[in-house]
């Protein structure tokens, strides 16, 4: 049978965080006077935390010490936590485990390409870990997307050549890494913001069984 090399992001693909993204970087650019849209937070999905701040900090036109930096950095991680804390197997975003679950059906490898750092206890509060072959997140890479690092290194755990891998992605920065990375990239939120994937989709709902078989036999 023909395996495919299936990657998903996590955040705003798999579960609905990019909100609590989005609130904990609001509160904290508040903290520090500066103004922060929805707009540029488009720019921050898919991008690690330092480089996030770093791109506030150039947005808002301010210098910080070091120590400065990595108390908002922690600062921020620990209100993301604590709305964290409070997530259930509800906020899995529609049709993804039974995506997932057909996937494992069709014995195809899956792999999480995340730049979370927390990648791991959220998959876990959720209880969907045991359904992924390779964990590849934020602790494994050196470079942020769009950088290809975090989509190679999945492919490589998979056994699979990129071009055999096919990547789920919400944010501009992940379908580009995906491109870059020579692989099928699914945009999975708005076609304007998403234009550059292969494919682009709304959410899950519209994924049906017969597009995957497509994949996996392309
Ligand atoms: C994902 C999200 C980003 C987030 C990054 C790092 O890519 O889309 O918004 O900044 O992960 O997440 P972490 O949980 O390590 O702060
Ligand atoms: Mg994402």
């Amino acid at each position: 049978m023909t395996k495919k090399g299936f990657i998903f992001d996590l955040d705003g693909v798999i579960v609905d965080t990019a909100k609590y993204h989005f609130l904990a970087w609001q509160n904290l650019a508040k903290s520090i006077d500066i103004d922060f849209t929805h707009e540029q937070n488009e720019q921050l999905k898919g991008v690690s935390r330092v480089k996030s701040l770093e791109k506030i900090l150039e947005w808002g036109n301010k210098t910080i010490s070091e120590e400065l930096f990595a108390s908002l950095m922690g600062k921020k991680n620990d209100e993301y936590l604590s709305f964290i804390a409070k997530m259930t197997d509800q906020e899995i975003l529609p049709d993804v485990p039974r995506v997932l679950d057909y996937l494992i059906e069709k014995k195809q490898p899956i792999s999480l390409g995340s730049a979370s750092k927390n990648a791991r206890p959220i998959l876990d509060k959720v209880n969907l870990l045991s359904k992924f072959d390779a964990i590849v997140d934020g602790n494994d890479v050196s470079k942020a997307k769009p950088d290809p690092e975090v989509f190679l290194i999945a492919a490589q755990h998979l056994n699979m050549k990129p071009e055999d891998c096919i990547v789920f992605e919400d944010s501009v920065a992940g379908v580009q890494a995906a491109n870059t990375a020579n692989m099928i990239s699914i945009g999975i939120g708005e076609k304007d913001v998403l234009h550059e994937a292969d494919y682009i989709f709304s959410d899950f709902t519209e994924i049906d069984n017969s597009f995957i078989d497509k994949l996996i036999n392309k």
